[in-house]
């Protein structure tokens, strides 16, 4: 990193959906990230019997975990709070309550230790955590495609996010998970859609993709749950069925994602003669036939596609330390740090696209980008 003269060492607290997790990871001024300890522990138990993530059960969980994870990933990393240069924990976006739990214990520690604490966005962690385990210089393209995101990013620099389009309604996840719950196939929905939808024929009912041919970069899923529901009256649902509908429903989705990274992908530009890079983070990445369609959609645009481990791609606290760790290292934190930070349950990361962005208001009805 230009300028930094020492490594610097952060602890992260992520706690914005149904993980808690809580990381330490060290920057090093001659580039490059070591990776000190991690830890994460996934509510998918507790949210399992509701088909998805209960905010109330979130927030309760997390208040009941975050201590523990916070020590056990310093016990882990091996250091004490004195070697802490800041605490960084995601203050949004977020479920509320989640959000608030992991501010307050970042806050907490931070005082406790005498340290800067850092309000990072949850955002800016996914975009920035390619960086954890690539040499993955700026300018990239990101796909951030999980259950509560659905993006295109150009990442130009630190905090410097340009938001090419975004799902209008549901991310890609999350129609995965609706999916699922319509066809009885249990929470999260995504692996069960691919699973069963393996065996099936993917031509075999034709889905609407919509947006699909309209310019642009937004995409919609809301309409696909509809159109499952209606094929799965339509006629019984035996095993071939099933597994029909859902292997044409991954297939309509590996469609738009993959028409809408192609052109985003002509639509990049990274100058220099540097490499056009793509990124793809977020839980929907690890589905083999999306990862397919991305990566010849790549090929195809003279692209490299570094798809992060997939403990990265999904939510993680050691994104967020190296958020907090880049702004300290980039000068972007004031060496007073962010104690009065609010937590925000909407907050994009690219402000002046999402006040352009028709869908966008603030307050609770915001754009979920
Ligand atoms: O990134 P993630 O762990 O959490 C956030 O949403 O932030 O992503 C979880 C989402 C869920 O909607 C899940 O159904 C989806 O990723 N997912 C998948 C697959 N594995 C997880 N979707 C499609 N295919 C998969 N194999
Ligand atoms: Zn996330």
């Amino acid at each position: 990193m230009p300028g930094m003269t020492r490594p610097l060492t952060l602890l992260g607290i992520e706690t914005s959906c149904d993980e808690t997790a809580a990381a330490v990871i060290r920057l090093l001024p001659e580039g490059g990230v070591e990776i000190l300890a991690e830890k994460v522990h996934t509510q998918l138990e507790e949210h399992a019997p509701y088909l998805g993530v209960v905010p109330e059960i979130a927030a309760r969980a997390h208040a009941e975990l975050v201590d523990k994870t916070v020590a056990a990933a310093m016990a882990d990393a091996g250091i004490t709070y004195s070697d802490l240069d800041a605490v960084a924990a995601t203050s949004g976006p977020g479920l509320i309550g989640g959000v608030l739990v992991g501010m307050m214990t970042g806050k907490a520690v931070a005082q406790a230790a005498g340290k800067p604490f850092i309000a990072v966005n949850h955002l800016e962690g996914h975009a920035l955590s390619p960086r954890l385990t690539h040499d993955c210089p700026f300018p990239y393209l990101l796909l951030l495609v999980s259950g509560g995101h659905c993006q295109f990013l150009e990442v130009r620099g630190l905090g410097d996010y340009h938001r090419l389009g975004s799902t209008i309604d549901d991310a890609a996840g999350e129609a995965f998970d609706k999916t699922a719950k319509l066809l009885g196939l249990g929470f999260p929905g995504g692996p069960a859609v691919e699973r069963i939808g393996a065996s099936g024929d993917p031509k075999a009912i034709d889905f609407p993709r919509p947006l699909l041919n309209r310019p642009g970069l937004e995409m919609s899923f809301a309409g696909l749950k509809t159109a499952v529901s209606r094929a799965a009256a339509a006629e019984p649902l035996t095993d071939t069925r099933m597994a029909n509908v859902c292997a044409s429903f991954q297939a309509a989705i590996v469609d738009v994602l993959s028409e809408k990274a192609r052109r985003a992908l002509a639509g990049f530009e990274p100058g220099d003669g540097q490499a056009k890079r793509f990124v793809v983070a977020g839980g929907v990445a690890s589905n083999k036939a999306i990862r397919t369609g991305l990566e010849s959609v790549a090929k195809g645009a003279g692209a490299v596609l570094i798809a992060p481990p997939l403990r990265h791609c999904t939510d993680n606290a050691a994104m967020i330390a190296l958020a907090g760790a880049e702004r300290l290292a980039g000068g972007l934190e004031s060496e007073a740090g962010d104690l009065g930070a609010g937590a925000r349950p909407r907050w994009p990361l690219d402000e002046a696209a999402a006040k352009s962005d028709p869908a966008y208001a603030t307050g609770r009805r915001g754009a979920k980008a």
